[in-house]
C-alpha cells in the first residue's frame, strides 16, 4: 500500500533497529571517524552510559537513515551528516554545513532507536518508539484522560502493557509532530480506539481526538515489533508514502 514513491507527495523513509550497539563497535572505539566536533562535543558531556550509548546509537542509524534516502544514497563521510538540535529540542539534519534539510523525528527506548526522515521540510510529523512494559497505574492517572485509563482498565492479558503503552506512544508521536513535546498537558489528544489484534507487523490506523491550536489535521498510524510499539503522526492531508529502510547486517 505504500510502496509505489510515484503515487505520494511525500515519502518517509524510517528505521527500527533493537538493541543495536553490537553494530557500532567501531565508532564505539573512534567516534572521532563519525561525528563532527560539534556533536562529539554533545556526546562527551553526557555522563550517564546508557544515555551516551542512546546518542550514539541513534545518531548512527540517522545518519545511515538519511543517506539511504537520497537516490543515489549519499557516499559522504558520516561526520557531513550531522544532526543538530533546535531550542525546542526539535532535531533537524545538515547535510555538509549547507543548512537544514528534510525533517526528522526520533526516539529511544530500551536499546532500541527509531528513527523517521524526509526529505521534504514542509510536511512535519513525529515518532515514538515504546518497548511494550507494565506501566505504573500513577502513570496512566495522571497522563491519560479517564477514557483511555477505561481502555487499558478493561483490558485483558497481554494487552493491558500493549494497550498502556500504545496510548503512551501515540501521545508522545503527536506532541512531537507538532515540536511542543511534553510542554503540553498529554490529555489534550485523546486516543479513542483500539482494534484488538491489529498493527502487528504493519502499520494500522489509530482513532483519536486532539485539542489544539492550529488547522494542522493529523493521522496516527501503530504497528507492533519486536516486543516494541511503533507511532508514527503523519499530516492527514497529504497523499504520504512509507518505506523502510534495512540496515545492512
Ligand atoms: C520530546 C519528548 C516527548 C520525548 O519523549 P521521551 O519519551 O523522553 O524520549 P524519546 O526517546 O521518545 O524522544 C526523544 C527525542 O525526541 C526529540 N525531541 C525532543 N524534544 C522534542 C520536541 N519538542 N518535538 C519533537 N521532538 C523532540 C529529540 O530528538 C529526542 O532525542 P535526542 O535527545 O536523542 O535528540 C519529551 O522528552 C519532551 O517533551 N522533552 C522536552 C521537554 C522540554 O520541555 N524541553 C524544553 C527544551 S529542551
Amino acid at each position: 500500500m505504500f510502496e509505489d514513491p510515484f503515487r505520494f507527495s511525500q515519502m518517509i523513509n524510517w528505521i527500527f533497529l533493537k538493541n543495536s550497539d553490537v553494530r557500532f563497535q567501531e565508532c564505539i572505539e573512534n567516534p572521532e571517524g563519525y561525528f563532527d566536533s560539534t556533536e562529539l562535543d554533545e556526546y562527551r558531556k553526557f555522563i550517564v552510559p546508557k544515555r551516551k550509548m542512546e546518542w550514539l546509537i541513534s545518531r548512527m542509524l540517522v545518519k545511515q537513515l538519511v543517506a539511504s534516502s537520497f537516490d543515489p544514497p549519499l557516499t559522504l563521510s558520516p561526520r557531513l551528516i550531522t544532526i543538530r538540535k533546535m531550542s525546542s529540542g526539535v532535531p533537524y539534519v545538515e547535510i555538509d554545513k549547507s543548512g537544514r534539510v528534510g525533517w526528522l523525528s526520533l526516539s529511544h527506548s530500551n536499546g532500541g532507536v527509531f528513527a523517521a526522515f524526509s526529505r521534504k521540510e514542509s510536511q512535519h510529523f513525529g515518532v515514538d518508539l515504546e518497548f511494550i512494559e507494565e506501566r505504573s497505574p500513577q502513570l496512566i492517572a495522571d497522563y491519560f484522560t479517564d477514557s483511555e485509563s477505561r481502555q487499558v482498565n478493561s483490558s485483558q492479558g497481554e494487552d493491558i502493557n500493549f494497550h498502556a503503552n500504545l496510548i503512551w506512544s501515540a501521545k508522545e508521536a503527536f506532541l512531537k509532530a507538532i515540536e511542543k513535546g511534553l510542554q503540553l498537558d498529554t490529555r489534550c489528544i485523546e486516543i479513542i480506539g483500539i482494534k484488538p489484534k491489529c498493527g502487528d507487523s504493519e502499520w494500522g490506523n489509530l482513532e483519536f481526538k486532539a485539542e489544539v491550536n492550529g488547522s494542522q489535521a493529523w493521522r496516527i498510524l501503530f504497528r507492533r515489533e519486536a516486543g516494541f510499539v511503533l507511532t508514527l503522526c503523519i499530516p492527514a492531508d497529504q497523499q504520504i508514502g512509507l518505506a523502510r529502510i534495512i540496515m545492512e547486517p
